[in-house]
């Protein structure tokens, strides 16, 4: 017979900064405030399924009294980020039995969110969910876990790149992520000074994008510019590859880049930069710590009401639960193109697709 409530944690999908500082939180928290017991359950399901768990302790996580957990990126429990979890359920929910837990933490996107979802039904875990992603999909909650750290990195990278683009009259053409949504292009492209955004929710044009550049260059005497693409961005409407083709074989970046020299009416400089998993990587930031902390606190605090299949969400400058079955319902978010971020960008003389 157990004396205290153990409480089991996993981190699941792309990492992303921030991770630690959620599982500090709820250490922190889960120990001080409730004394339970923390299990950190390795690379997400993987571990329920190998029934492998390694306790978590305050003094664990200190280094003589100093807490690196706060600020060290990526995740000490490790994750996966593939498909196939769900072919396995049997054993995991036997695994969660195994492993004794009373309660489950689990901190992930809506793809890995949705897989632990639909165990924790399965199972009839008390199964709490917190929101990460640098791709700022997950619906119901204004911020999520590793997001504003991925914008910053993007920023910087585009601060380095309008330098040596300006230098050399070239136009910097630069691929971030976000899977099937705009929202790391957007929001890091109006902070970091883009010319041109291309996102998959925004069709656009070639001839335009050349229009834009040659109109900043003879109007404003701007010899340089810096495109934001979106991994995710569609071929361009008028585009003279084949209707059926979806992904250019070059990668969608390279392509618009060979699109713009095809159709620019004056000579043209673009290097293509992929910024890829650089992006996941470096210590969270202030804002992200404290997303982080604030969302691991609330998820203890709910299952210590005896909560289950909520998701901790940011509204209005609060924490509050809302149903992980609604959220999952409604991800992954796009960007709204009738949204005030657009308007924004546009107001801002930021090309982003058609009107
Ligand atoms: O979902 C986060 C994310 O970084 C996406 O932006 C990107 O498309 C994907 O994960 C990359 O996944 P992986 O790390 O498996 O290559």
């Amino acid at each position: 017979m157990k004396a205290q409530k153990r409480l089991g944690i996993l981190t699941s999908g792309g990492d992303c900064p921030g991770l630690n500082t959620v599982i500090r939180s709820v250490v922190s928290h889960a120990t001080l405030s409730y004394g339970w017991e923390v299990w950190g359950i390795p690379y997400a399901t993987t571990g329920l399924l190998e029934q492998k768990a390694i306790p978590l302790a305050m003094h664990g996580l200190d280094l003589h009294g100093i807490d690196p957990l706060l600020c060290i990126g990526g995740t000490i429990l490790g994750s996966i980020n593939k498909g196939d979890t769900l072919a396995h359920v049997d054993e995991i929910l036997a695994g969660y039995q195994a492993l004794e837990l009373d309660a489950l933490i689990g901190i992930g996107g809506d793809g890995s969110l949705g897989i632990l979802n639909q165990l924790q039904s399965q199972g009839n875990w008390q199964f709490i969910a917190i929101p990460k992603t640098i791709d700022n999909d997950v619906a119901l909650t204004e911020r999520m876990v590793g997001f504003d750290t991925a914008v910053n990195t993007i920023v910087d990278a585009l601060n380095r790149l309008t330098f040596t683009a300006a230098s050399h009259d070239r136009v910097m053409i630069v691929e971030v992520m976000g899977r099937t949504a705009g929202h790391l292009a957007l929001h890091a492209g109006i902070a970091g000074g883009a010319d041109v955004i291309l996102i998959p929710e925004i069709p656009y044009s070639i001839p335009e994008i050349c229009q834009h550049l040659a109109e900043l260059r003879d109007r404003n005497w701007r010899r340089f510019a810096i495109i934001v693409v979106a991994e995710g961005a569609h071929i361009p409407l008028d585009s003279s590859c084949n209707p059926s083709c979806e992904k250019p074989a070059c990668g969608i970046t390279q392509y618009i880049a060979d699109e713009i020299k095809r159709c620019s009416t004056y000579p043209i400089d673009v290097r293509v930069s992929v910024l890829g998993h650089i992006q996941r990587g470096g210590i969270p930031s202030a804002s992200d710590r404290l997303v982080a902390t604030a969302f691991g606190k609330a998820a203890v605090d709910l299952v210590a009401a005896g909560q289950s299949g909520l998701m901790v969400a940011w509204h209005n400058g609060r924490v509050m639960p809302v149903s992980l079955g609604r959220v999952l319902a409604k991800s992954p978010l796009p960007v709204d193109p009738n949204g005030f971020l657009v308007e924004t960008a546009r107001c801002m003389g930021i090309y982003v697709g058609k009107k």
